[in-house]
């Protein structure tokens, strides 16, 4: 079994879809091991996508991400990692299959509804920077 990490962002909060979503990851096998609302700090929001510190789009993102309150999620399933990518879609929404999360509820290449860990290594950092093991159930 592997675990990644979800995010579902402000846009989707604001907009009373997390429901939808999260009945779109459980109908598609994740188990949810640890899910909790947040408000990040725009310093948290840097933090956690420092790998992107350097590209034009960092300080507009982490803005958006520090908007509104967003869900964080732990989902666990055989190769969880590439299957809640699929599921997500490509970043940008208008590239996206028919079908996945972004494709149906993104906005745009910002505000694309969803994150997900896009390696082992991602999902070892993300992880622990939101749950304590004691979370994980
Ligand atoms: P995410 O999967 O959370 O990883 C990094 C995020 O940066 C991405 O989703 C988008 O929200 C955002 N992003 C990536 N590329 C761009 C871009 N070209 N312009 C604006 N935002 C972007």
């Amino acid at each position: 079994m592997e675990k990644t990490f979800a995010i579902i962002k402000p846009d989707a909060v604001e907009r009373n879809i997390t429901g939808k979503i999260i009945d779109r990851i459980e109908a598609a096998g994740f188990r949810i091991c640890g899910i909790k609302k947040l408000f990040l700090a725009k310093a948290e929001a840097e933090g956690f996508y420092y790998v992107h510190k350097e590209r034009p789009f960092f300080n507009d993102l982490c803005t958006f991400m520090s908007r509104s309150p967003v869900v964080v999620m732990v989902l666990e399933q055989e190769n969880a990692i590439v299957k809640w990518r699929e599921l997500m879609g490509a970043t940008n929404p208008a590239n996206a299959e028919a079908g996945t999360i972004r494709k149906e509820f993104g906005v745009s290449i910002e505000e694309n509804t969803v994150h997900g860990s896009d390696s082992p290594e991602s999902a070892a950092f993300e992880i622990p920077y939101f749950f304590s093991q004691l979370e994980l159930v």
